[in-house]
Parts: C-alpha cells; sequence; structure tokens
C-alpha cells in the first residue's frame, strides 16, 4: 500500500496549558473486536480507537463475516458475536497494515479454526519477527508457515486439533502470552504461560469479563479450552501510551500545567509514570475509578526540573512502549539516563534505540548505544535542542516523541514520515495544537 509523505513541522514552542482527552487505548481496542467477534450476543464497545491498527482487527473480523456496526463519530462500536465456531473463512488475504498486535494475537485465534487463512502487512509489519508465536503454536498441533527469516506473511492451515500446552516465554511479551491464550481457547485440556516477567494483562482481564475463567498464579496464567465466552459492555479507557507523550510535554517545559482525562492505569502499563517520578516529575492521580474491570484516572501534570537515573529493569516491559517520549524526557533531565534490559525495543514499529538515538544526536544531544538500551546525557535546564530534520522511519511514536522535543528547541524541528501517527493517535496535531504546541503537517 501507498502512503502520502507526511512530514510534522514543529516550531519551538514555549509551555502546554489545559486540559485534554487522548483517544481509547489500542490494546483495549483490539481484544474488543476479538473478544466480541467470538462472544454469543452483542458487545457494545465506546471510547473504540479510531486509528488505523484497531481498524484493521474490525476489518479482518468482517473479512471473516462479523457484522460489526461503527465505529460512529463517538467511537461506538456495535459487534455482532458469532460465537467460538462461527468465523466464516475469508476470501482474501488479511492486511494487517502496521499492526504486529493484530497480527500475533490472531495468529493464535485462528490457529484453531477450521479454515486456511493468510496474514499480511505493511513493509514495517513485514519485518518484524513471528517465530515467537509460530512456536508455541507448533507446540500446540498447530501449522503456521511463516517466510523465510521467520517473518510474515503467515499461512495458517485449519482443520488442527490443538492441544493445551505449558509454555514458558523466553521474552516478556504480552503479545505472544495472548496469542498463545487465544489458541487455548480452542484447544484441547488446559493452556498455561509462563511469563518471565509481568506484561500487560488485558487478555485476561478482557476474558473474565466475557465470563471465560482465568486462573493467575504468580506468574503463570491458565486457562481451559472449549469454553464460551458471553458479550458484554467495554468502556475503552484513553491510552496512557498516547497520554505519555503530554506526560512528558508538561514534564520538560517551563510554565506548563495539563490534565490528561481519564487515562488507563493498569499497573501492568503505568511504568511510564513510575520512571518520570522517578527522575523527578510532578504527576498526580486524581479522581482514579474502575470502568469495566480497568482502573483510570485523570493526570495532573506539572513542569519539573528532572534527574538522570538507572531505569531499573523490572519496569521495563511495564513502559515497553513509552520508551520514545522517555528518552525526550532523558535528554532535559540533568545528568546520565541509562536504560538496559530493553533489546525488545529494537524489534519495535522501527529499532527504536538507533532511530532515537540518531534523531537525539540531531539535536545535539550526547548518546550511547547498546545492544539491550542507550545512555542518554542530558543537560538539564540547559537543555536546549537544535533545529534538525529527523526520520522517524515510519514509527508513529518516534514522531510524536520528537515533536514533543520541540517545546525544547530553539530552532523548528522537521520530522519525517509522519503519516503511521493515524495507527494509534488520530487528531494528534489537533491535540497537541490544542494545549500549546505548535505543529505543523505537511504533504
Ligand atoms: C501489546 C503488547 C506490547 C506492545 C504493543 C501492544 C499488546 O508488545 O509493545 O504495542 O496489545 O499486547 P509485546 O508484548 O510484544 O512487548
Amino acid at each position: 500500500m501507498t502512503q502520502v509523505a507526511i512530514q510534522f513541522h514543529a516550531q519551538p514552542a514555549q509551555s502546554v496549558r489545559g486540559e485534554l482527552q487522548v483517544p481509547g487505548d489500542k490494546s483495549i481496542s483490539h481484544r474488543s473486536i476479538m473478544l466480541g467477534a467470538l462472544a454469543e450476543g452483542v458487545t457494545r464497545v465506546s471510547h473504540f480507537l479510531q486509528g488505523e491498527d484497531s481498524l484493521a482487527t474490525l476489518q479482518a473480523f468482517r473479512d471473516m463475516g462479523v457484522n460489526i456496526e461503527g465505529p460512529d463519530e463517538k467511537g461506538d462500536v456495535t459487534i455482532h458475536g458469532v460465537g467460538m465456531h462461527g468465523l466464516k473463512k475469508p476470501n482474501k488475504e488479511l492486511y494487517l497494515g502496521n499492526s504486529g498486535t493484530s497480527m500475533r494475537l490472531l495468529t493464535g485465534l485462528l490457529a484453531g479454526q477450521n479454515f486456511d487463512c493468510v496474514l499480511t502487512g505493511d513493509e514495517s509489519l513485514s519485518n518484524r519477527p513471528m517465530k515467537r508465536v509460530a512456536a508455541p503454536l507448533a507446540l500446540m498441533g498447530a501449522a503456521i508457515k511463516l517466510e523465510e527469516n521467520s517473518v510474515p506473511p503467515i499461512h495458517i492451515s485449519g482443520g488442527k486439533k490443538l492441544q493445551g500446552i505449558e509454555y514458558s516465554m523466553p521474552m516478556a511479551s504480552a503479545q505472544v502470552k495472548s496469542c498463545v491464550l487465544l489458541a487455548g481457547l480452542f484447544s484441547e485440556g488446559v493452556t498455561s504461560v509462563i511469563e518471565p516477567a509481568p506484561t500487560r494483562d488485558h487478555t485476561e482481564r478482557m476474558l473474565k469479563g466475557f465470563g471465560y475463567a482465568v486462573e493467575r498464579e504468580d506468574n503463570v496464567v491458565r486457562l481451559q479450552g472449549g469454553g464460551k465466552l458471553t458479550a458484554c459492555e467495554i468502556t475503552v479507557p484513553s491510552d496512557i501510551s498516547s497520554a505519555a507523550f503530554f506526560l512528558v510535554a508538561a514534564t520538560i517545559a517551563k510554565n506548563s500545567k495539563i490534565l490528561l482525562k481519564q487515562v488507563g492505569i493498569n499497573p501492568t502499563r503505568t511504568g511510564v509514570i513510575d520512571i518520570l517520578k522517578l527522575m523527578g516529575a510532578d504527576i498526580q492521580l486524581e479522581n482514579q475509578q474502575e470502568i469495566g474491570g480497568e482502573p483510570v484516572a485523570d493526570l495532573r501534570v506539572r513542569s519539573a526540573n528532572l534527574q538522570g537515573i538507572n531505569i531499573p529493569e523490572n519496569l521495563v516491559p511495564l513502559a515497553i512502549d513509552e520508551f520514545p517520549a522517555i528518552f525526550i524526557a532523558a535528554a532535559c533531565a540533568e545528568g546520565v539516563t541509562r536504560l538496559t534490559g530493553a533489546e525488545e525495543l529494537r524489534v519495535k514499529e522501527s529499532d527504536r534505540i538507533q532511530v532515537m538515538a540518531d534523531g537525539l544526536t540531531l539535536l545535539g544531544i550526547a548518546n550511547t548505544v547498546f545492544p539491550d538500551g542507550i545512555v542518554i546525557e542530558g543537560q538539564g535546564i540547559k537543555t536546549e535542542f537544535n533545529g534538525a530534520q529527523i526520520n522517524s522511519h515510519g514509527d508513529h511514536r518516534i514522531a510524536m516523541a520528537f515533536a514533543m522535543a520541540s517545546l525544547r528547541a530553539t530552532k523548528e524541528i522537521i520530522i519525517e514520515d509522519c503519516a503511521n501517527v493515524a495507527t494509534s493517535f488520530p487528531g494528534f496535531v489537533e491535540l497537541a495544537n490544542g494545549v500549546g504546541l505548535e505543529i505543523e503537517r505537511k504533504f
């Protein structure tokens, strides 16, 4: 698929102020479609993320015969569930765009169906590692074929009888865990996944919300195959991964104060708050409540002077998508920030360690790259970024992170290849400009 080349031209901006609500959580939006489609009855979803990634999941289920209404302008979606065995063979390849979550979770969900299918994606997704899902599924008895180098397209042959397994994950990955659990729904016996470190638990929480028993014992998650899902109502909280850019913005910009409304604060996702607070950020959680099985809060953020830290490795999986934003905060902190144990960042939508390092260098920030992390030498209150032209390599979170750097820049920052911001954060430029940034989109 060809995409229009979009650049962000971000002018130096002074401060951010105001109240805003970022779009719905991407992980929860994907799962609402997947589980809603397999459920018996009608599932209603509100504040669904109208980003290209979650819409790719939605389209894939339409392609498999599921009647899904919406999203309407408010983000409401109605899914007419077809039951565990009601999906139909798609009459074409399922195209999943840029979305690793769609591809990895769907591979698990489709491994136990009685039809064949093929999953494809864009250039970035077509280069991402898929052995991590194909390997456990093969142990369960699935027939999955990858390209050479273990990348997509993924060819799934249906009609296989799957067996539950106990799988010890070699890396902390919620996508792999979810893939195996979703295959487990269609397997004989018990499926258990052992996590080397806690990862986001939306699949487990949402399965329970759909009435499916899931057990957790320390680092093991377990379910029994052959059950059924019952439709429910889902309100998707605002995505903490999108809020992260504004947490950093209000922290690094002078005289700033913002309120981010109704952000999901599931403890498996709040590493970014913990890391920024360890650096000295002023972030307060207000109006905490539980909505549909997920904790949410309003986040009040004020400007703060940050200190460099050694980022605790246990927080890495809990902040895995937020490192591009955290690196911008580190560049504004006094002294060295050191990240280790984060090799997974190299296989995200781009190699986020190298691509961020290249951009930081252009902005005038010294850094050293390691296989599993980076050292960033911040200059504290003296940090003033150079003007620069930075390539985001089509990575949405890299593009948005560098847009925030304009709050401490002396000259314009141009960011290339920004079309994929629409995968996770539609309306990003408008929302950012509404609180004080000055970003122009150029085609
Ligand atoms: C996701 C899990 C994470 C994250 C991705 C969404 C999910 O990936 O980076 O954006 O919804 O399960 P890994 O589990 O591969 O770390």
